[in-house]
């Protein structure tokens, strides 16, 4: 690098290069320099550099120049700001580098004089949002290695010349997640359940189902009584709250969060119900926009941890690209959010994926995956009322003597995914706690007659076996059931045992742990699902929550729940 002369043709703008030289010029490794990625602000002055010689692969050695992103241009004038192609280097460095910066093929014009043309992002000033113009629409615009050299070499110190930090990239291995959906619906009739009953000393994350999407894209919510007005034990009654408070399931989620600092909530968005409605909005990009702010803004006004796309399915090839597409846009949204209130946490994105061929197939899950924290693959609903048979409707594993009532499998799903180079790690597998019902079966892989009239053969797996019923155990498919000799009624089931073989897959796979569809079906007690899943996984997941949200509509999650 001594070889290298800089100059600018403006001054503040050498400095900077000055620095950047010599931060590359210390040989320091780069220390995840965590240059912001999706907000920048461009200072477009082109700065030449004659180099004497080519820089050495060292200098071009790792990953994405997060941030900083910079262009060679062979001709005077030729200024390109540039924005990182990707929203989520914060997140997925390791998926994304490889691909994003190309490794070789130094692109120093004849004359030995290559020109920069740097983007420098600033942390403290104004911030620019990027238009549809600046949002970087495919490939990444780092083009020199030269560059990426010097820009990926950037010191700590140079780092700390920024006051924001983003959050860090999260391949270390946290322990095990334990997640659960939890729905607004539960909480009312006859049967209801109450977010106080959640076990979360068992569980890492909670998903709240589901917040419901306008036509313009707006992202709201499904039940606001039961998300924020309705008032439990020690919540004021309503003629004696004062200001603007959070009530029902939302500060009673935030309670949790007080008390157990590695519980994380998301705000799930979509379901079948709601899911229809992600067609338009996903087609246009500021439906899009407009979705991704406000699914931001309601976590935010929430005290929540990130956000769940529940979209059951995207039907073609086209949907499926404008699933990424919103991917993309939430994960901006996010950054943008976390960069705007200078909040060093990575607020996550996870996607409740099909695991059958028919839908997953269709979707775009290599596009998505930049996009997406955690996978909760949805190992069940194998069979059903749509079927022509019985069968297991979330087994581990196919059974040879059963083919037809093991159509699918847990272990095909995850193997689908792992060889599209999803990381294990990134994918839940969901466990029921609901069981399927066939009527009027001899068995297994039979015809049948019926599901039942109660919620399309649905029924909780705490009221499950059935007065009369046998449970049984196949252990080919790791899966049990229960039949009724008398009522001739078969119910595909998850029991703490077959949950005990899918945390011991899930740990033998590597994979990132389990998740449950839905709280209110559990039982307690050694019988507990969600408790053989934590006890069996033993590790779980350590990273902390997020308590702080200063922008909250909300005047008690504002301040951080005073008095609780
Ligand atoms: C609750 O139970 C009562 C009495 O059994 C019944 O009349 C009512 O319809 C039930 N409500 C719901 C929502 O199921
Ligand atoms: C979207 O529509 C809802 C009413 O359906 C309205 O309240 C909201 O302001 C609209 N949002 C935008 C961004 O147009
Ligand atoms: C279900 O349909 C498949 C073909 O779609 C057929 O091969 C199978 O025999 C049918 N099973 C029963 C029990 O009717």
């Amino acid at each position: 690098m001594r070889g290298i002369s800089v100059w600018a043709s403006w001054a503040p703008i050498m400095a900077l290069g000055g620095l950047a030289v010599g931060a590359a010029a210390l040989e320091q490794e780069r220390a995840e320099c965590p240059f912001y990625t999706t907000t920048t602000i461009y200072m477009p002055t082109t700065v030449y550099v004659t180099a004497t010689e080519p820089p050495t692969s060292s200098d071009s050695a790792s990953g994405t120049s997060s941030g900083v992103s910079a262009t060679t241009t062979s001709s005077l004038g030729d200024v390109v700001p540039s924005t990182s192609s990707s929203a989520s280097e914060g997140i997925t460095s390791a998926t994304t580098s490889s691909s994003a910066v190309p490794s070789t093929g130094v692109s120093l014009s004849d004359s030995g004089t290559a020109s920069f043309t740097a983007s420098l992002s600033t942390s403290t000033t104004a911030v620019q949002e990027p238009t549809s113009t600046q949002v970087p629409t495919s490939e990444p615009v780092v083009t020199s290695s030269v560059t990426s050299g010097i820009i990926s070499q950037f010191s700590d110190e140079w780092c700390s010349w920024f006051t924001y930090r983003p959050p860090s990239p999260p391949p270390i291995f946290k322990g095990y997640k334990n997640a659960i959906y939890f729905t607004n619906w539960g909480t009312s009739g006859n049967n209801s359940y109450q977010p106080q009953e959640l076990p979360v000393s068992e569980l890492t994350h909670i998903l709240y189902a589901f917040a419901d999407i306008d036509a313009n894209g707006t992202v709201k919510s499904s039940d606001a009584f039961a998300d924020v007005g309705k008032r439990y034990a020690r919540d004021e009654p309503h003629n004696r709250a004062r200001g603007h408070h959070a009530y029902g399931v939302v500060k009673q989620l935030y309670l949790h969060k007080m008390h157990n600092r590695n519980l994380k909530t998301l705000l799930s968005i979509g379901g079948f119900d709601y899911s229809p409605k992600f067609v338009p909005v996903a087609a246009d990009t500021g439906r899009r926009r407009v979705f991704a702010d406000s699914a931001v803004r309601m976590m935010a006004d929430y005290g929540f941890d990130g956000i769940d796309l529940d979209w059951k399915y995207p039907a073609d090839a086209e949907q499926s690209q404008h699933f990424v597409l919103l991917l993309k846009a939430c994960r901006e949204a996010l950054d943008r959010f976390s960069f705007q209130h200078r909040l060093p946490y990575h607020f996550l994105i996870t996607v409740a994926s099909p695991a059958g061929p028919v839908n997953s197939h269709k979707l775009d899950l290599v596009g998505m995956d930049p996009y997406v924290d955690v996978w909760n693959l949805m190992a069940y609903d194998y069979t059903g009322s749509w079927d022509n048979s019985t069968g297991h409707q979330s087994n581990l594993y196919r059974s040879p003597h059963h083919p037809s009532a093991t159509k699918l499998s847990t272990d095909d799903a995850v193997r689908y995914y792992e060889g599209l180079g999803i990381r294990s790690s990134k994918i839940l597998i969901g466990v029921p706690t609901y069981g399927r019902s066939f009527e009027s079966t001899s068995g297994l892989g039979q015809a049948y007659a019926g599901v039942g009239s109660e919620g399309g053969g649905v029924l909780l797996y705490k009221t499950l076996p059935r007065p009369g019923a046998r449970e049984m155990w196949d252990d080919e498919a790791k899966a049990s059931w229960s039949y009724n000799d008398v009522t001739r009624e078969l119910v595909s089931y998850d029991t703490p045992r077959s949950t005990l073989y899918k945390a011991r897959y899930v740990r033998r796979k590597k994979l990132g742990g389990a998740f449950f569809w839905e709280a209110t079906g559990d039982r307690g007690g050694a019988a507990s699902l969600v408790n053989t899943m934590s006890k069996t996984l033993g590790w779980l997941d350590e990273s902390p929550n997020h308590l702080w949200y200063p922008m909250s509509q909300y005047d008690n999650i504002r301040w951080g729940m005073p008095g609780a």
